[in-house]
């Protein structure tokens, strides 16, 4: 029961509770008395008291069960636990230590959602100590752990920070359909039944983002991509979330400096915010904006460096034009470079069918891909083939079912325009700036082969 004979309770969110509106009681005034919401997520018992740390994803406060406190009640509280705590907020006496150098001394509460004890308790089921790659089936609860939901939250604020990326350099979101019958090439597709015809889940949002160009201009989407490539790599996740932007009225250069400002200019505004800066710090605590400008390289100049610096191709033969370098190789180059390379200007042969052609020399795209450090690519992108005729033969020597593509082929036909873009794979972007093994550590549920839950 209450104790009636107390002041009101004022109700507030434990991550406001550091205002100095309060007032810290000690030994010759009374503080404040709150109502606070939050889940436990840890408990300390000495003799005389029971120190619950209540938080509600954004702080924690420390909430002191006395004595007096139910015995009973006391011994059910479980990590986990939504509770309603009625308190005194109080310093911390000296010597002591609490978030916010702040606790609340509880005078009642009662518990909103209860959680197991015993062998089900949430630190039976998800051990701090034990490696996330052996609980994949407790992905739900892992997140649940301070370092995962640190990455969670780090990836919250690199979503949002693109949007506002973009939103400052006035481009329009869009989206695109997930079910399509287009293909950009390679046998990464998941194929389904529409309605009894064959459709596949999208690789891709480019296609479609290219036919806004003339509605909404500058524009991105970030969406679900889909790759069934029987990948299990540190680096491949059957469905990622594919940040993408198409850019009108454009020449190469202007693409290749885009992406570089894109990549800098999240970077420095996570940074800047306190927030996704203190994230960072708590995960990467080495990670620094890269160096602009980017080392800039072509294919050609790759193979060569590659040759030079004794990292052969696949079967420990040198690299020669036109052999697709493999992603080993990619990393280790970039790992002694130590530093983001914008790679550009791969053979035709190697790049999907809508690349456009350097005009300088035909044997190879205004494609790029941008490696960096420790994860490898994370953009890959290039200037299209604007000219109409010139795409409806590759469409056609590659076979395509022409009325498939038959849109893609209008945005030629009504009013072409030099165009490109590119795409980010989220989760490596992240890996990258959060220091995290693999890709599947950075988005919620991932996806990979064998893998469809939780
Ligand atoms: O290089 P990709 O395949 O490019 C495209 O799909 C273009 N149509 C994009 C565009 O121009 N709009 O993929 C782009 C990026 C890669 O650089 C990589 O970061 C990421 O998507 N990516 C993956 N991420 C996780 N798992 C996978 N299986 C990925 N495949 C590609």
């Amino acid at each position: 029961e209450q104790d009636e004979s107390l002041p009101a309770a004022i109700k507030m969110k434990i991550s406001d509770s550091e205002t100095s509106e309060i007032i810290l009681g000690n030994e010759n005034i009374t503080g404040t008395r709150v109502k606070v919401i939050g889940r436990i997520e840890n408990i300390r018992t000495t003799k005389a008291f029971t120190f619950v740390y209540l938080a509600d994803t954004r702080a924690t406060l420390l909430c002191v069960f006395s004595d007096q406190q139910n015995e009973t009640a006391r011994i059910s509280l479980q990590k986990q636990a939504t509770l309603e705590v009625y308190g005194e907020m109080r310093e911390v006496p000296p010597k002591n230590k609490a978030p916010g150098d702040r606790e609340l001394h509880v005078d009642f509460y009662s518990t909103i959602g209860k959680a197991p004890g015993g062998s089900e308790a949430f630190s039976n089921v998800v051990p701090e100590s034990a490696n996330q790659a052996t609980l994949p089936d407790f992905r739900h609860l892992v997140l649940r752990r301070p370092e995962e939901a640190t990455v969670m939250k780090s990836r919250a604020a690199a979503l949002d920070t693109f949007r506002q990326y973009y939103k400052a350099h006035d481009m329009r979101e869009s989206t695109a359909p997930s079910f399509v019958q287009t293909q950009v090439g390679g046998g990464s597709l998941f194929s389904l039944q529409y309605y009894g015809q064959t459709a596949y889940l999208t690789q891709t949002s480019q296609l479609y983002l290219e036919t806004q160009l003339p509605i909404l201009g500058d524009c991105y989407a970030i969406q679900s991509s889909f790759r069934a490539e029987n990948a299990h790599t540190r680096l491949h996740l059957s469905e990622y979330t594919h940040v993408e932007a198409e850019l009108d009225f454009i020449v190469f250069e202007d693409l290749l400096q885009h992406i570089e400002n894109v990549i800098c200019g999240v970077i420095d505004m996570l940074l800047a915010d306190p927030e996704s800066a203190a994230y960072i710090q708590t995960l990467h605590p080495a990670f620094k904006s890269p160096a602009r400008p980017f080392t800039r390289m072509r294919y050609s100049e790759a193979i060569e460096w590659l040759n030079e610096h004794g990292i052969m191709a696949d079967e420990g033969e040198p690299h020669t034009f036109g052999v697709d370098i493999a992603e080993a190789a990619e990393r280790a180059m970039t790992n002694r470079i130590g530093e983001p390379i914008i790679l550009t200007h791969f053979p035709v042969h190697l790049k999907a069918f809508y690349m456009k052609k350097d005009a300088s020399d035909p044997r190879v795209t205004e494609s790029v891909d941008v490696l960096v450090p420790g994860v490898g690519e994370v953009v890959g992108g290039g200037m299209r083939i604007e000219d109409y005729e010139e795409l409806f033969s590759v469409m056609k020597n590659n076979k395509w079912d022409l009325a498939s593509y038959s849109f893609y082929a209008d945005q030629r036909k009504y009013g072409s325009t030099p165009h490109g873009g590119y795409g980010l794979g989220l989760e490596r972007f992240l890996a990258w700036i959060l220091h995290r093994h693999t890709v599947r550590e950075c988005i919620p549920f991932p996806r990979y082969p064998g893998k469809c839950t939780p």
